[in-house]
């Protein structure tokens, strides 16, 4: 057994002679992981090879062949094909070798000015820039389902809650457009973070910027970039991008696991307010009558990781110093599993909530007169009393439906009039649930003309997007 490996035949081997130890070696090896940024490395370097012939640091010939070996590595790991080699310790020192073997010694040209350093960022960056489109449609998914069961119950009645109490009467619909509004925040976060994912920082060199008059700008726009960085050394140890993009899973999973708790709830034999489809729940091996949320509890508990992974990205930058360190390589393991999570939760999100089965008998039953309490004030306001003695007049009806045994919108007139001198007849109106609903006509109220004002709304950015 080989506890060593030779250091003199590695791409930076030229000033060691000695060998590595095999557990240093495995601890500090990324390819096991950054190989996922192949098609990305290899791009970059393609645009390299484009800028380092356009400064005429290498020959058209030269950026010629680079690009036909580096296309045909591209192909290699299309196709499944590209052979891992000991040595290759990461990606971009995969990549090389193997340009090497294929075009021979013009594939050393390639790295002229450049450092891993500068590669490694580029590749992340860019690795990032075409996630954050999958992450952004995924996103979209979630809320066209949520739009879609919005515009189906925009008048199905439901109890709103606070402190998980009944509050006030409300909508299905409404309930299906807060979880949109929460997305759409999600998604401006996530174009926000794109612009500032969007800097090149090839051409910084290993720290100190490339001696060659590459042309950055065109470089960045060759590779789809929008900007330049502005500083070497910020350019190689920036990782305030990864962090950010790790924040936006993390916020994009706690609204999640908002959504995924409610239904869990709502899908409680006590509630009842829906069912989920078989295709999103499952069994008990025990108890045969048991369908399971599984999928919500998952969704809830995944905002664990998402989390987890944007404080290890915190913690791996905390006080480094300038510029470059090794402790960045920890930044893609918790990148990469932010976006395997999020690339099964919302497409599962997705799903559960479309074919969500709304019991509409079940949320109108737990619609109690009480919570028209709200509007028994309302009603006195109406009637010039203020606010504050309104709300004492209806809680002392409450307290007296509560005393005699019956409920709130059973009290005689003697009862109201007792209560305040207020009361008409035309109190009996005020206990009406659709009439509290639609009363909320402002922009954002629970009225079915709201929530449709929302939902158009909705559609709209959905579309532009
Ligand atoms: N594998 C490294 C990473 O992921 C690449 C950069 C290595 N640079 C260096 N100077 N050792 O960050």
């Amino acid at each position: 057994m080989t506890t060593t490996t030779k250091l003199t035949a590695s791409l930076w081997g030229g000033r060691f002679s000695g060998e590595m130890d095999a557990l240093m070696k495995k601890f500090q090896d990324s390819i096991g992981f950054d190989i996922r940024m192949w098609s990305q490395d290899i791009r970059g370097s393609m645009a390299y090879a484009r800028a380092l012939s356009m400064a005429g640091i290498i020959s058209s010939d030269e950026a010629e062949t680079l690009q036909n070996g580096l296309q045909a590595i591209h192909d290699e790991f299309a196709a499944g094909k590209f052979e891992i080699k000991d040595g290759d310790e990461d990606i971009h020192t995969a990549v090389e070798r193997r340009l090497k073997e294929m075009v021979g010694d013009v594939g050393g040209k390639l790295h002229t000015g450049r450092s891993r350093n500068d590669q490694v960022a580029t590749d992340t960056r860019f690795y990032c820039l075409e996630a954050i489109q999958t992450v952004r449609a995924n996103i979209q998914a979630v809320q066209t389902s949520l739009v879609d069961q919005a515009e189906k119950h925009v008048s199905t009645l439901m109890p709103g809650y606070t402190h998980l109490q009944r509050g006030q009467p409300s909508t299905f619909g409404h309930w299906c457009m807060a979880y949109f509004w929460m997305l759409q925040r999600d998604l401006d976060r996530l174009a926000e973070c794109e612009a500032r994912v969007a800097v090149l920082p090839l051409g910084s060199g290993a720290l100190a910027g490339n001696p060659f008059p590459i042309n950055r700008p065109a470089l960045a726009n060759d590779l789809g970039f929008q900007e330049i960085s502005q500083n070497s050394f910020d350019g190689v140890s920036d990782r305030d991008f990864v962090a950010e993009l790790l924040f936006v899973g993390a916020m994009l999973g706690t609204h999640l696991s908002r959504l995924a708790e409610d239904l869990i709830i709502y899908t409680t034999s006590e509630f009842g307010f829906v069912t989920f489809d078989d295709a999103y729940s499952t069994g008990s091996s025990l108890m045969p009558q048991k369908k399971n949320p599984d999928a919500m509890e998952l969704a809830r508990g995944k905002v664990g990781r998402l989390t987890g992974n944007l404080i290890t990205m915190l913690m791996v930058m905390k006080g480094t110093p300038m510029t470059f360190n090794k402790d960045y390589q920890e930044d893609k393991e918790a990148l990469f599993d932010t976006l395997d999570t999020l690339e099964l939760l919302l497409p599962v999100c997705a799903g559960a909530v479309r074919t969500l089965k709304v019991n509409a008998d079940k949320m109108r039953a737990a619609l109690d007169p009480a919570i028209l309490s709200t509007d028994v004030a309302e009603y006195l306001v109406r009637k010039g009393v203020p606010f504050r003695d309104a709300h004492h007049a209806s809680g002392r009806a409450v307290a007296l439906a509560e005393r005699k045994g019956t409920k709130i919108n059973a009290l005689t007139m003697d009862d109201w009039r007792a209560i305040s001198p207020h009361f008409g007849d035309d109190i009996a109106e005020v206990f009406n649930f659709e009439q509290s609903v639609n009363s909320r006509d402002v922009t954002g109220g629970t009225s079915a003309r709201s929530v449709r004002e929302q939902i158009e709304k909705a559609r709209l950015l959905l579309a532009v997007s």
